[in-house]
């Protein structure tokens, strides 16, 4: 399904009534996750007979959605999410974004989904960052949260690829995606429930598995939870994945094991980029299956000396508390761990600018 690229320009209709920059100062003093957006948003329209087409930058606003529209009774609908940053020396940087317009054809094509070109994709971000780059928010810990997502637009009910779908981009100012800011996080770890099997859509991005995740995550923080661990599916024994983050383990060899991309997780770009940058450091990365038993034993033995999950809207965050229908167990003594600190002091330097970007992952945009 992959479409023809033609040169596509974004009509410009700016907002009438962008919200004012005192306004906008005070909205930023207490960042959330997710809840405040800025004012325009990225549209691009795709149907069987045309193409891709209709490309805008406009006032962000409510899509007119009929009843019948395929994504509401068959969910096929795909996202990514990436971050903008604004450096001390005052440039805007995305971080790695050509690998989100790749993951997002691939999830376009296990959703049997038009394919967006990478081109476009990236150029609808670049233009929506570049129109509210005053939106991208300067402390530390804080960034513009960039939403690509697309979902078929078709008024049909017949089951099938829907012929007409959207493809919007929506822009958020996000402070620590987890309320205790760098605390360790406590999990659970769910033995009712799986999020992916193999040949399902586990390694792409589409609303779909977080559908299915809820309940487990609702499970999760009625245990006092902050995020919910998924087991897999055939054998409910191997560790896969949070319901939004990787996850990694350290040993007291100093080595790290993490879960091998099986078709069921999602191949995370921090994950991708932690691995690099713990080989830079020497450290052996070990992708391999990795048992809820073995990790309840290296817990417990002292073999395991810290965990951390990861993802673009938690950054690295340790791993302090397990729990789970059987008991609960600590990794070291509860606190984000030393190895830990240091992954997500080296990748944060390197998002914002800071550190030196060996691998050249950090993408100015210039003219914002
Ligand atoms: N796994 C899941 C289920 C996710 O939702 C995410 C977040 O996007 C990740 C892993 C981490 O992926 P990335 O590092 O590309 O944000
Ligand atoms: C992200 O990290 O971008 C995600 O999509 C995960 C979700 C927990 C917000």
């Amino acid at each position: 399904m992959q479409a023809a690229t033609a040169q596509v320009k974004f009509e410009h209709r700016p907002n009438a009534n962008p919200m004012s920059e005192s306004q906008k100062a005070k909205a930023f003093e207490d960042l959330g996750f997710g809840t405040l957006f800025s004012d325009h948003m990225a549209v691009v329209r795709w149907s069987a007979d045309k193409g891709w087409h209709s490309a805008e930058i406009t006032a962000r606003a409510p899509f007119p959605v009929d009843p019948a529209s395929a994504v509401l009774h068959y969910a096929q609908e795909i996202f990514e999410g990436m971050k903008a940053y604004r450096t001390a020396d005052d440039r805007v940087v995305l971080f790695r974004p050509e690998q989100n317009a790749r993951r997002f054809a691939a999830s376009a094509e296990r959703m049997a989904m038009p394919q967006l070109p990478e081109e476009l994709f990236m150029q609808a971000v670049e233009e929506l960052v570049r129109i509210d780059a005053s939106w991208i928010p300067k402390g530390e810990g804080s960034s513009l949260y960039l939403r690509p997502f697309m979902f078929a637009a078709e008024t049909f009910l017949g089951v099938r690829p829907a012929k007409e779908y959207i493809f919007c981009v929506v822009a958020s100012p996000v402070g620590p995606y987890f309320k205790g800011g760098a605390k360790a996080v406590t999990l659970w770890v769910t033995e009712t429930y799986t999020r992916a099997a193999k040949g399902g859509t586990g390694a792409a991005k589409c609303g779909g598995n977080y559908a299915a995740s809820l309940v487990a995550q609702a499970e999760a923080s009625s245990q006092g939870c902050d995020q919910v661990v998924f087991l897999d599916a055939a054998e409910h024994r191997w560790v896969e994945e949070l319901g939004g983050m990787n996850i990694f383990f350290v040993m007291n060899d100093g080595s790290l094991v993490t879960p091998p991309l099986n078709g069921a997780i999602l191949p995370g770009i921090t994950r991708a980029s932690l691995i690099a940058l713990a080989r830079d450091n020497g450290i052996a990365v070990n992708e391999r299956p990795y048992s809820f038993e073995e990790w309840q034993a290296d817990a417990a033995s002292g073999k395991l000396r810290e965990a951390f999950a990861c993802g673009t809207a938690a950054v690295v965050a340790g791993i302090g508390t397990v729990r789970h229908a059987g008991g609960e167990f600590k990794i070291g003594n509860g606190e984000t761990g030393l190895l830990t600190e240091k992954l997500r002091n080296d990748l944060t330097g390197i998002q914002r600018g800071e550190a030196v970007d060996k691998h050249g992952w950090v993408y100015p945009l210039a003219g914002a």
